[in-house]
């Protein structure tokens, strides 16, 4: 039977990054384990703003080249309010610019990056069973990719298998966890169209039609989305409907939404959860696996990578010092964070959408709260602040 340090499930952001800390940062090998093909983890259409700490951990530690060199870095972002731009100047009040750049591209510097260190990562093998985190042993059970049963001892394991993952109830079933959720009325209709850029810089836009965002792929492929209802299917989004929806809601006399051929059509659902702890044993959650966070304000892949920032040093220093004080405070480094990003994606979201329904008393409400932090200083410096990420945690080894 072979063994690993550390069994990672998932080769999302949470378990390609914890991999590469390890092996970059301490030289500590780990066996990353992913039920889907390479294929589909590279092309999975995600979310796709990095935080100022992430582009930096991408610098930092040999993966940030491609980054640098295809992103769309930007300095600001615009928010829009019933037409009328306000733009939040993320590198004046924050000192940090924004980079769209799509989960699919990061995870695949990560990839690169890990076979060309000459580690492996185990595509379409399904783990089965994980046992032994109680105790001083894990075991974990899989089905490799020629459907052939094996197993895998390791001194500790990272579930980073999605907001789905089967690991997560090995937690939630002690007494004192829990699972805090919440849902919106509210989602998003996301489509990629063939189209120049409608303008540099991101559009956030409320409008009394509901909301829109303008953001980007490449100079030639845009990514917009449309709030719809959370019921909505993509058949019910002609490309006319699209078209005139995102006029309506973005479209002014001194900007047009740029148009083209729609490829990709998707609706995204809202939803917010938080796992709290975030470990039991040797067992440890990372990314959707223990939180989710709405699409407004894109913190979901930061997060993850937040989350390793903790648990990377902390395995080190438990597998090299034999000290676990870093991995005995995981949870309690890692869930305030957790709820910050919450509650930001909870604010945003809640400031530019349209409730259903909504009365008037909670429309103009929340128009003025939109109006207040954009005509502030103190305001915009907030939102840019939260926008861009706090630093990401760093611990000595
Ligand atoms: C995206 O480009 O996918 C994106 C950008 C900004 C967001 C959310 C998603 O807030």
């Amino acid at each position: 039977m072979s063994h690993t340090p550390v069994a990672i499930i998932g080769a999302g952001p949470a378990g390609l990054t914890l991999a590469h800390l390890l092996h970059h940062n301490y030289g500590i090998e780990s066996v990353v384990f992913e039920s889907r093909s390479r294929q589909d983890v590279e092309e999975t259409v995600r979310a796709g703003v990095l935080e100022q700490g992430t582009m930096n951990l991408m610098r930092e530690t040999g993966v940030g080249e491609r980054m640098d060199r295809e992103a769309d870095i930007d300095d600001a972002i615009d928010i829009a309010l019933d037409g009328q731009r306000t733009r939040i100047d993320l590198a004046g009040l924050t000192g940090h610019p924004m980079a769209v750049y799509p989960q699919h591209e990061y995870l695949k510097d990560f990839i690169a990056a890990r076979l060309a260190a000459g580690q492996t990562i185990l595509f379409n093998t399904t783990v089965d069973d994980v046992t032994g985190y109680d105790d001083d042993r894990v075991t974990v059970t899989y089905a490799t990719e020629g459907g052939e049963q094996q197993t895998l001892t390791a001194d500790y394991v990272m579930a980073g298998d999605g907001s789905a993952s089967p690991r997560r109830k090995l937690i939630t079933e002690l007494p004192g966890a829990v699972r805090s959720k919440h849902e919106y009325p509210y989602a998003w209709f996301g489509i990629l169209v063939n189209a120049p850029q409608t303008q540099k810089e991101l559009i956030y836009a409320n409008s009394p039609h509901g909301f829109a965002l303008i953001s980007t792929r490449t100079p030639s492929v845009q990514r917009y989305y449309l709030q719809c209802d959370p019921d909505d299917t993509v058949d019910m989004w002609s490309d006319e409907r699209i078209w005139e929806e995102l006029h309506k809601r973005v479209s002014t006399d001194d900007l047009r939404v740029s148009e083209g051929e729609i490829f990709d059509k998707a609706v995204l659902r809202f939803r917010s959860a938080v796992t709290d702890p975030m470990q039991r044993g040797r067992l440890f959650l990372a990314g959707d696996a223990a939180h989710t966070v709405p699409p407004t304000g894109a913190k979901g892949l930061n997060l993850a990578v937040a989350d390793v920032s903790v648990l990377a040093p902390g395995l080190a220093r438990a597998l090299k010092k034999n000290n676990t004080d870093l991995l005995d405070a995981y949870s309690s480094l890692a869930v305030p964070r957790v709820w910050k990003a919450q509650h930001f994606s909870y604010w945003m979201s809640s400031m530019l959408h349209t409730v259903p329904d909504g009365d008037h008393f909670q429309t103009q409400r929340s128009h003025a709260e939109l109006r207040s932090v954009l005509s502030t200083e103190a305001g915009r410096t907030y939102l840019a602040q939260q926008y861009v990420g706090l630093d990401l945690p760093k611990f000595e080894v």
